[in-house]
C-alpha cells in the first residue's frame, strides 16, 4: 500500500529546510522499497513546529514536527508511515490545540489541499461560493457582503460590501478588481501563507467580487518579494483558466473574469491603494489625491475594487455559508475571523486565525508561549510598522477595531510582534520616524520632510539636548502629520511614536 506524506512547500517551512526533507523522506523510502507519495501542501502555520510532516493514517493525519533530514531515518525506523510514536510526534494534527482552538473560517484549507490541485480544492467545499455566486443577481451578491459585516483586512477595515456597492452603481464600459497582495507590514505573512497554501480561495474570492460588480478583470499586486506565491498562483491560475473556473464561460454561466498576477515595485507605499494602481499603470507608486475614490475612477480612471488578499479570500466562505454565519462570529462591529499573525521574539510563532474579540494576553501567552528568550514580555506593536507600541499592561485588550482604536491603538493587517525587556523604546520610536523618512513618496511635506526633522529631534531627546523643548516639537510634528499628510504613511507615524514616548517615558530620560 502506498503511504501519502505531506510536508509544506510554504516559504516558512522551505526557509526551515522542508525541501530537504521531502527530498530525504523520497530517498529514504526508496532505499527501504517503500511505496510513499509525498503531497506538498501550504503551511498550517504552526511556525514554531515546522517544517511539521504529516501522514496519512486510519486514525487521520499524524503530525511531526519540527523535522530534520538528520531525523527522517530515525522516524522510519520508528514507523512514522503508520502514524507510530516518535519524539517528534504530535499525533492527530487536527488535535493540537493549538489548532484546534482557532476557528479557521479563511485558512481551513491551509496545509490539507494541495495548492495547485483544483479538484483538491473543489473536494473541500471549494467553489461553492461561486456556484451560489452565479445564481444571484448582483445586488443581491454585494448585500450579502454587506450583511457579513466583513470589513477590509488590508489595515483600514472599510466595510467591504460597502465599496462593492459603490462599483457596482458606476456605470462603465469596464471596471477592475485588483487584489492588494503587497503584504508590506513588518511581522505579518497571512496574505503569503493564503497565496501559496490555498490559492484558489483568492482566485474565487475576485471572480465573485468581478460577478457582483460587473468587472470582467482582475490584478493581482503581488508583492514582488514572494517568488513563491507567484508561481503557485500562476500554475494555480492556469488551471483554473483550464477548468472553466476563469476566462469566458465561468462554470458554464456564460459570466467572464479574466485574472493576472502583476509584480509589485518593491516599495511600502505600492501598498497604499492608490499608489498601487499607478503602479499597476507601469508609473512610480506615488499617492494620489482622494476623492475621486478608486471605486469611482481607479485603475486606468475606471471603476476599481480595490481589496487585501483576506477580504477576498474570505468572500466564499459568506457565498457558501450565508453572511449570517459568517457574521456569527466576532463582537461588536468586528465580525467573523481574523488571522493574527504572531512574529518576533515569541515562543510559538504563526497564524491564529480566531473570531475577533480574543485578548491580546491570550495571543500573546496562550498562543505564543510568552517570549522566545525566556524574559518577561515588555511591549508589543500591533498592526505593523505604523502600529502603536502597548506595553504588558494593555495585553487585556480584546483584538477588535474597536477597542484598540479606544486605547491609541489599531489593527491594520493583523501583525502582533512582541519584544521582550531588553528593548530600547526610544530607538524604536527613532526607527518609527526613520522608517517614514525611508518609505515616503515624497509627494506631501508633512511625511517628506516631518519625519527626517523627527528623526533628528528624537536623536536630540536621546541625547538629552534641550529635552522638554524637544519632546514639545515631537508632539506638534506628529499632530501636523497625522492632519496635514496625503495618505497613512505620514497620517499614522504618530502611532509607534507617541505610544512608545506615552507607555515608555523612561527610554527617552536615560542620559
Ligand atoms: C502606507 C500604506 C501601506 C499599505 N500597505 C498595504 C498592503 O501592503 N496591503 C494591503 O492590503 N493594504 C495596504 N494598505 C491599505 C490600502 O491602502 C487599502 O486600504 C487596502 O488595500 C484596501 O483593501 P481592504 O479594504 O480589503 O483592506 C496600505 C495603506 C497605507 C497607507
Ligand atoms: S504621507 Fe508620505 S507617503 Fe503618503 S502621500 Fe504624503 S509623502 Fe507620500
Amino acid at each position: 500500500m502506498t503511504a501519502v506524506v505531506y510536508i509544506p512547500r510554504d516559504a516558512s517551512a522551505l526557509s526551515l529546510g522542508a525541501e530537504r526533507v521531502a527530498r530525504a523522506v523520497a530517498s529514504e523510502a526508496s532505499a527501504r522499497g517503500l511505496e510513499v507519495r509525498i503531497v506538498r501542501t501550504g503551511s498550517r502555520g504552526l511556525m514554531w513546529l515546522e517544517p511539521l510532516v504529516e501522514v496519512a493514517t486510519p486514525r487521520g493525519r499524524q503530525a511531526y514536527g519540527p523535522v530534520q533530514v538528520q531525523d527522517v531515518a530515525g522516524l522510519f525506523d520508528a514507523g512514522f508511515l503508520e502514524g507510530q510514536v516518535h519524539r517528534l510526534a504530535h499525533g492527530p494534527v487536527e488535535h493540537i490545540e493549538w489548532l484546534s482552538s482557532q476557528q479557521r473560517l479563511t485558512f481551513g484549507r491551509l496545509g490539507v489541499v494541495d495548492p495547485v490541485s483544483v479538484t483538491d480544492y473543489a473536494a473541500h467545499d471549494g467553489y461553492r461560493g461561486l456556484q451560489a455566486a452565479l445564481a444571484m443577481p448582483p445586488a443581491q451578491i454585494v448585500q450579502a457582503v454587506i450583511d457579513s459585516g466583513l470589513r477590509g483586512r488590508g489595515g483600514a477595515a472599510f466595510p467591504t460590501g460597502i465599496k462593492w456597492k459603490t462599483v457596482l452603481d458606476q456605470s462603465a464600459a469596464q471596471k477592475y478588481v485588483t487584489c492588494n497582495a503587497d503584504e508590506g507590514d513588518s511581522g505579518t505573512f497571512a496574505d503569503r501563507m493564503l497565496m501559496e497554501g490555498d490559492p484558489f480561495a483568492l482566485i474565487e474570492g475576485m471572480t465573485i467580487a468581478g460577478i457582483a460588480v460587473g468587472a470582467t478583470r482582475g490584478y493581482i499586486y503581488l508583492r514582488v518579494e514572494y517568488p513563491h506565491a507567484y508561481r503557485v498562483l500562476n500554475e494555480a491560475i492556469a488551471t483554473a483558466y483550464a477548468s472553466h473556473y476563469l476566462g469566458a464561460d465561468i462554470m458554464g454561466s456564460g459570466r467572464r473574469f479574466e485574472l493576472e498576477v502583476r509584480l509589485g515595485a518593491g516599495a511600502y507605499i505600492c501598498g497604499e491603494e492608490t499608489s498601487m494602481l499607478e503602479s499597476l499603470e507601469g508609473r512610480r507608486g506615488e499617492v494620489r489625491v482622494r476623492p475621486p475614490l478608486p471605486a469611482i475612477k481607479g485603475l486606468f480612471g475606471q471603476p476599481t475594487v480595490v481589496n487585501n488578499v483576506i477580504s477576498l479570500a474570505s468572500v466564499p466562505t459568506i457565498l457558501a455559508k450565508g453572511a449570517e454565519y459568517y457574521a456569527s462570529f466576532g463582537s461588536g462591529k468586528s465580525r467573523g475571523t481574523m488571522p493574527l499573525q504572531l512574529a518576533g521574539n515569541v515562543k510559538r510563532g504563526g497564524l491564529v486565525e480566531r473570531a475577533f474579540g480574543l485578548t491580546l494576553r491570550e495571543l500573546v501567552y496562550d498562543y505564543g508561549g510568552g517570549t522566545a528568550s525566556g524574559r518577561p514580555v515588555r511591549a508589543v506593536q500591533v498592526g505593523g510598522p505604523l502600529g502603536a507600541y502597548l506595553p504588558a499592561s494593555q495585553l487585556e485588550t480584546p483584538v477588535d477595531y474597536e477597542a484598540l482604536s479606544g486605547i491609541g491603538a489599531m489593527l491594520g493587517h493583523g501583525g502582533i510582534v512582541v519584544f521582550d525587556d531588553t528593548i530600547d523604546m526610544a530607538g524604536m520610536a527613532r526607527y518609527a520616524m526613520q522608517f517614514c523618512a525611508i518609505e515616503s513618496c515624497g509627494k506631501c511635506t508633512p511625511c517628506r520632510i516631518g519625519s527626517t526633522r523627527g528623526v533628528e529631534l528624537i536623536d536630540r531627546v536621546i541625547a538629552g539636548i534641550d529635552r522638554e523643548r524637544n519632546l514639545g516639537l515631537i508632539d506638534e510634528l506628529c499632530d501636523t502629520m497625522l492632519h496635514g499628510s496625503l495618505c497613512g504613511l505620514g497620517g499614522m507615524t504618530h502611532f509607534p511614536v507617541r505610544s512608545a514616548l506615552r507607555h515608555f517615558p523612561e527610554d527617552f530620560r536615560r542620559s
